[in-house]
């Protein structure tokens, strides 16, 4: 689907890490041009024409995200470099100060990295004890296993949306709302999600979202912070400067300014946002519904095709998005993406960044194909028939 709107797909290459980052359309790529060769100069800091647009620009991208996010208030949109910028945000600026000794964080095993490493400080500088919720027999989290785990102590419930090796879809609605009875914030990690599927943060009443633009067909080193304003409005800034603070003249009279400026001191990623604002659009314009299903439709039908060879071991064989995780028996997971991409096939292989995931699914390394809209049925296909004669692998490896 609307392969011709990508440059990347005019070269030979079958991409299949869309997990890691996905490629960019056109309309992406001329937004960050245009400002480059048409209205270069900063954000909030000039009066001239050039400027003003660049205000504008920058300003509407935050009102594309929020209408993309639903969101109630455009001051709960935050500009940052990533998710994982964004969760560390919400770990250092917001849970660092109201965390106390005993108090309990809820993660996952199949958490990303940038959902785990933040809480794992705080239970070191702040005594917060880490705590997993258990996953059912297809990897999933589901409430009645997240109860298991809940007690009086609990603070923080801190999930992935979608995970990023097994694929499943988190009942974060379901989840915000049994919190929210018992006073536990929850967290959620969007970088696998919102690319994918429709999300509604009011709807699901959670208190913040973080994701990445890079993986939905946006720039690299942009990303969003969305939290609840009354909660967003407490967080401290970790990083101090420019363009964030009203006035200052001495240490005690240093005023900041109203968010979400508070938080994105510093000259900001212009081109990086402008450039996510497009890709929301264009996104929207496809409709997240529709892609949701195309990717399902690939998955089941690569799915259906992989179960039939003996040697490869379907990971994650239930799940709700576009990840295929697999084994082969026999071989490393590395030298298999070797392998496919002597074939121009792009996928990734290795512990994902979810490094503790290895002691749910008892095995460390899985070569993980993630599919995008863009995707066709003939690289299913491709993908299926190179991977069914386990010698030709091992043969074609060692050459
Ligand atoms: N988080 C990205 C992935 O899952 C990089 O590949």
């Amino acid at each position: 689907m609307n392969r011709e709107d990508f440059p990347m797909l005019n070269k030979e290459y079958i991409y299949l890490d869309n997990g890691a980052t996905t490629w960019k359309p056109n309309c992406v790529v001329e937004k960050i041009n245009d400002y480059y060769t048409k209205y270069t100069a900063n954000a909030h800091r000039g009066d001239y024409d050039l400027s003003l647009i660049v205000d504008k620009e920058y300003e509407e991208a935050r009102d594309i995200v929020r209408d993309f996010i639903h969101a109630k208030s455009r001051q709960e949109i935050v500009f940052t470099s990533g998710a994982t910028e964004s969760l560390n945000m919400i770990v250092n600026g917001f849970f660092k100060h109201i965390i106390e000794p005993g108090d309990e964080i809820i993660i996952s095993e199949s958490e990303h990295a940038s959902n785990v490493l933040p809480w794992f400080l705080l239970g070191k500088t702040n005594g917060a004890i880490i705590k997993y919720c258990p996953l059912d027999e297809n990897h999933y989290v589901t409430l009645s296993n997240l109860k298991k785990v809940i007690t009086k102590n609990t603070k923080v419930i801190s999930l992935a949306y979608i995970t990023n090796v097994i694929g499943d879809l988190r009942p974060i609605k379901e989840i915000c709302e049994f919190a929210h009875q018992n006073n536990i914030f929850v967290v959620v990690d969007g970088a696998q999600s919102v690319p994918h599927i429709k999300t509604d943060v009011q709807d699901l009443d959670c208190d913040f979202l973080a994701f990445s633009g890079h993986k939905l067909c946006g720039p690299t080193g942009i990303g969003v912070l969305y939290g609840k304003y009354e909660l967003l409005n407490t967080m401290e800034p970790q990083k101090l400067g420019g363009g964030m603070n009203e006035s200052f003249d001495n240490v005690d009279e240093v005023y900041l300014k109203e968010l979400p400026t508070r938080l994105e001191a510093g000259t900001p990623n212009i081109e990086g946002a402008i450039g996510l604002g497009s890709a929301i659009e264009y996104i929207a314009s496809i409709g997240l519904e529709k892609i949701h299903d195309h990717e399902l439709n690939l998955r089941n039908y690569l799915v259906s095709k992989l179960k039939q060879i003996e040697h490869i071991n379907i990971i994650n064989e239930e799940s709700d998005s576009g990840i295929i995780a697999i084994d082969v028996e026999d071989i490393f997971a590395q030298d298999v993406a070797v392998y496919l991409n002597k074939y121009k096939v792009c996928v990734r292989a290795g512990n994902h960044c979810a490094k503790i995931l290895k002691n749910e699914v008892g095995i460390k390394n899985t070569v993980r194909i993630s599919i995008y809209f863009y995707n066709t049925k003939e690289e299913m296909d491709y993908v299926a028939d190179l991977l069914k004669d386990k010698n030709r692998i091992i043969n074609e490896m060692l050459m």
